[in-house]
Order: C-alpha cells, then structure tokens, then sequence
C-alpha cells in the first residue's frame, strides 16, 4: 500500500498539555493498539498556553478523531467541548475529548481509572470501607463522585484550606456519606481502611499535615502521583504500619483504558502496561 493511502486510514490521537514531554499517555495508547490491532497513531502535542481551543481545532482538521487532556487544559478543555457526559459535568473538568465533524464529546476518566485500579488491579473493594482522601483539588473532585458509587461505609474529605473540602462536601452529599473537614479536626484515635493521597503536596516532595497515627489501620494507602517512588506521603502510612502502597501508575492506566474504549469500541487489557510503566516503591 502506498504510504499516502495508508496514512490516510491511520486514525490520529494525541495527548495535549504544556509541559507535555513527561506524558507517558503516547507509550501506553500505542501498546494498547498493537495489543488489540488497531491502526491509530497517538502523539504528544505542546499546546500553546493562550492557544488551547484553537490547537484542538488545527488537530481535528488535520484528522484528529481524539485527545486526551492534562494539565493546565482539563477547564479549558470544559469549557470548549459541545457535549458532556454526567461525570465530567461533576469533575469540573475533562481529561478525554472525542472530536466528531460537527462537535466536540467529552468525558473524565480519572476518577473511574482510580477506582478500577483500587478494586480490579489491586483487589480492594471500596463498598463499606471507611476511606479518608486528601486533597480539595481537582483530582480529588474527579473521585468523588466514582468513589461514592461504590458504596463506601465514609468517605472523608480532608484539606488544608477547609472550606473548599466543605464546598466539595455540600456539593455531592446526595451521591452518598462524605463529609469535609481540617486535618486538625481528624480526632485522635481515627482509623481508616484505606488512605488516598489527592493532593499536589508530593509534587514538591511535601507532606499533608496528616497526623501519624490516622494511616496505622490503613490496608492500602494510596498516592496519585506516580513514578516518584517512595513519596513523603507513603514513606509516613508505611512507618505507620499500612501493609500495602500503590501510587498513581495503574490509575494513569486504567483512565486511558478507558478513553481507548471509548474512542475504539475495545477495552485493551491493563496488565501488560501497568507492569512496564511501574517504579519500585522503595
Ligand atoms: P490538582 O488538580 O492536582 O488537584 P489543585 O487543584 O491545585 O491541583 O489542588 C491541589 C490540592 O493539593 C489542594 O487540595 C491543596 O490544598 P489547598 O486547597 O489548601 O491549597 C493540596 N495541597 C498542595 N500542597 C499541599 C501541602 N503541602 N499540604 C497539604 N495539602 C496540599
């Protein structure tokens, strides 16, 4: 087949942010299209800072069926889809894009790629657990709302700046038990079964307030971040005694499993990539 025939049948994703040269998004999207035969091609695109919508566009002339987003676009990206799904409306924000000829679909996968990871990737079932989350960002509001769909006996929104984990709080009450607060209000003596770590804290090598004690029952504590090893957050549930550490690797994973399938029709299988793209703990 010529080459100009068969670009012309090679169907374009990319992923776009700024910075984008740490995105592993093209690494995994191209196993997973070898893995279940389907001819796409998926790259890093720098979108300009003053620039987004209109880079969105040039990519969808060019033939552009998809785009996953990351930082600092995941509002922008809001704002300029035609179409959203629930979840995306409840996150705030959306990290995939499907671009149709007359517009513009989009959806967030992050929330339900953490939660898959959790209960299918690393067997922990969210339903009747008592889980304490960290963070008022928005990764943290992209959680709440997969979370609270699983049934947790609690789930605790904690944050430095109170209000906006109480804001957070009001806002999904009716999706199910959560409640905001301080970490100077978590009391002594509160155990929880599973601690999650939304917080941008580990970024810069800091760690939340989090009294010490409040990790000791943890049977899996959790950090977002990934690829940066033993972070602040889960050196300290580790000293504390949690038995188990994962960070945000599987999650990254799952979330574009789940754009794949949105955008193919196919569900790539995760195992393969999560082991790839895995950092040591330690
Ligand atoms: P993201 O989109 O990654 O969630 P964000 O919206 O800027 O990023 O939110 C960052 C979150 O990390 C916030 O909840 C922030 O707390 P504040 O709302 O009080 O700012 C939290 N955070 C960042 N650094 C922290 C630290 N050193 N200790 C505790 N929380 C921290």
């Amino acid at each position: 087949m010529r080459d100009d025939a068969k670009n012309r049948m090679t169907d374009r994703y990319a992923v776009i942010g700024n910075p984008i040269e740490q995105s592993k998004s093209p690494i995994i999207h191209s196993a997973f299209a070898r893995a279940t035969g389907q001819n796409l091609e998926y790259a890093k695109l720098l979108g300009p800072l003053d620039g987004f919508a209109d880079a969105v566009r040039a990519f969808r002339g060019a033939g552009g069926r998809g785009m996953n987003v990351t930082t600092p676009f995941k509002l922008e990206a809001f704002e300029l889809a035609d179409e959203r799904t629930e979840r995306a409306q409840l996150a705030g924000a959306v990290n995939s894009l499907k671009l149709e000829a007359g517009r513009i679909l989009a959806d967030n996968f992050d929330g339900i790629g953490l939660v898959n990871d959790i209960q299918r990737n690393l067997g922990i079932s969210l339903a009747g657990k008592r889980v304490l989350m960290l963070g008022a960002g928005g990764a943290a509001r992209g959680a709440l709302q997969p979370f609270l769909a699983q049934k947790p006996a609690e789930l605790v929104l904690v944050n430095r700046t109170v209000e906006k984990a109480k804001a957070l709080a009001e806002q999904f009450k009716s999706h199910g038990p959560l409640i905001g607060c301080g970490y100077g209000d978590l009391r002594r003596g509160r155990h929880f079964d599973l601690v999650v770590n939304a917080t941008s804290a580990s970024l810069r090598g800091e760690l939340p307030p989090l009294e010490f004690e409040v990790c000791s029952e943890a049977g899996l504590a959790y950090e977002l971040a990934y690829g940066k090893g033993l972070t602040p957050f889960l050196r300290m549930a580790r000293d504390a005694g949690a038995p188990r550490l994962a960070d945000g690797v599987g999650m990254l994973v799952e979330q574009a499993a789940e754009a794949f399938l949105w955008w193919r029709g196919v569900r790539p299988d995760t195992s393969a990539v999560v082991k790839q793209l895995t950092v040591p703990l330690s």
